[in-house]
């Protein structure tokens, strides 16, 4: 297909938007398997940096499902369309002068690596929330792992579908060991040390 597809240059960029905001933006990208506690921590992050006036948004799996993505299931390719369309918006979202945080099981790593690409250095952080698959199951906060052993759920990560884990992620956040502050404080600590945020 013959495309005529030209950008036009608006002159307003990301760096004006953050010097309104008073604060930088980027992608905080979480992933882990179901129930490994991404959006638990995304959220309490999210309440912490609104409360300081930071601002944000979140993108996450199962919400994003519902509308941009309601036509996706989980299929490897329909997983990687998922996260190459929620990398476009968290892209559009950290231009735009937000702290984003994206949610997501992002199984496959050239999937999660494609979006570090996509933005400039140091605008993409991955957070790998670690939890060992049996915890996870035993969390079953939605009760999927249990429909997966029953094979009501084919395909189900951690299961009978492959999880690659990052090989060098920001921040590891291992939700088995540490407390839910600590794994909030971990990921508030890596945005003041890049000062992207002034707490
Ligand atoms: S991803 O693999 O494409 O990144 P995403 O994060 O959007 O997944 O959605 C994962 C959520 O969908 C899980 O938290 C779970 O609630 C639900 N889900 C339903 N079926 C599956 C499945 N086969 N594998 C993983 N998660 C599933």
């Amino acid at each position: 297909m013959e495309r005529f597809v030209i950008p036009h240059d608006h002159e307003i960029t990301k760096e004006d938007r953050r010097r309104l905001n008073g604060h930088g933006s980027l992608i905080i990208w979480f992933t882990g398997l179901p129930s490994s506690g991404k959006s638990t921590i995304a959220n309490e992050v999210e309440k912490r940096l609104i409360a300081s006036g930071i601002r944000t948004y979140i993108l996450d799996g199962d919400n994003v499902r519902m509308g941009l993505c309601k036509d996706l299931g989980f299929s490897e390719e329909d997983r990687a369309e998922n996260i190459r369309r929620i990398g476009e918006v968290s892209k559009l979202f950290a231009d735009a002068g937000c702290v984003t945080l994206s949610a997501f099981v992002s199984p496959y790593r050239r999937d999660r690596d494609a979006i570090r690409e996509l933005v400039e250095d140091g605008e993409f952080v991955e957070v790998f929330v670690d939890a060992p698959v049996e915890v996870c199951e035993e969390r079953d906060v939605k009760g999927l792992y249990k429909k997966a052993r029953e094979g009501v759920i084919k395909g189900f990560t951690g299961i009978d579908d492959p999880y690659e884990e990052p090989q060098n992620p920001e921040i590891t956040i291992h939700t088995d060991k540490s407390s839910l502050e600590e794994g909030v404080q971990m990921v508030i600590d890596y945005l003041v040390e890049k000062k992207t945020v002034e707490l």
